[in-house]
């Protein structure tokens, strides 16, 4: 059973594409479920419900986020109506939203999403391993038979440790967060799959999606700016996992990296097939 994995979604560059190229995409990987970073989809900072609507409409199952899923105001509300969007798990206890959700795959394997969220360089929440534990113990009691953790971090070797803790329990702890596509995607002898990060479906002429004349003038000046997200160079950036719902494990575990013109051209093949 394979499950797709889309790297985080930055505005509306990352959410035409999808809307355009996924189910085309989802259909030559046969991918049974697919999962999304959208916490950059408004603008390149936040989610907002119209977001959410469009990416779960362009064939998104379930919606993880990260540090940013609040910075639009109206996600506070419309998290608590919609499980399938998920928040880190390890923020404090009252947060609104939940930290995971079991979703059904197209042939009925029951798949349970984690986020959590790493703490160095990022906000002092709780502790997302231990947080992570808690939440498999639940997916799992809920009936889940194969689990994902979107593990959104800063820094690779919390990304790699967390993948080490869970080794065994889980099939794929993938990072989010930085934008940049890692290479050092393994199986681990438990039988987790991981990637310390799966990159940015979005703008890559920026500077990690956004507009890279504003990053570059906050870096040399200091001085606050406005960022709006860059908009050439759109790329889905994303990871198949193939699981083995029986034992919960991972056999594979493969990165994608496309342009839109290679997204296009299975568009046109998928099209040209019915
Ligand atoms: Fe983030």
């Amino acid at each position: 059973m394979k499950l797709l994995f889309i790297g985080d979604i930055v505005g509306r560059p990352g959410r035409d594409l999808l809307r355009k190229h996924l189910r085309a995409l989802t259909a030559s990987l046969s991918a049974e479920l697919v999962i999304a970073n959208g916490e950059n989809a408004a603008g390149g900072a936040g989610i907002t419900r119209d977001n959410a609507k469009e990416i779960f409409g362009a064939g998104v199952d379930v919606i993880t986020t990260g540090n940013h899923v609040w910075d639009k105001r109206e996600a506070l509300e419309f998290i608590v109506d919609e499980p399938r969007m998920i928040r880190p798990a390890n923020y404090p206890e009252g947060t609104p939203g939940l930290g995971s959700y079991v979703a059904t795959s197209r042939s009925g394997v029951r798949v349970g999403v984690v986020n959590v969220m790493g703490r160095v360089f990022l906000h002092a929440i709780d502790d997302p391993f231990r947080a992570a534990q808690r939440e498999i113990a639940r997916v799992k009691g809920d009936g889940a038979q194969v689990v994902f953790v979107d593990m959104h971090a800063e820094t690779t070797s919390e990304k790699v440790a967390l993948s080490w803790y869970l080794d065994g329990q889980v099939a794929a702890v993938i990072g989010t967060h930085t934008h940049v596509q890692t290479a050092d995607e393994r199986i681990l002898p438990g039988g987790t799959a991981c990637l310390s990060d799966v990159g940015m479906t979005g703008p890559h002429d920026g500077v990690i999606g956004m507009d890279k004349a504003a990053v570059i003038a906050r870096f040399v000046t200091g001085l606050p700016g406005r960022f709006e997200p860059a908009t050439g160079d759109v790329r889905l950036h994303g990871v198949i996992i193939t699981t083995e719902p029986a034992t919960g494990r991972a056999t594979a575990i493969e990165r994608i990296a496309l342009t839109e013109v290679q997204l296009q051209a299975l568009t046109e093949r998928a099209s040209a097939a019915v």
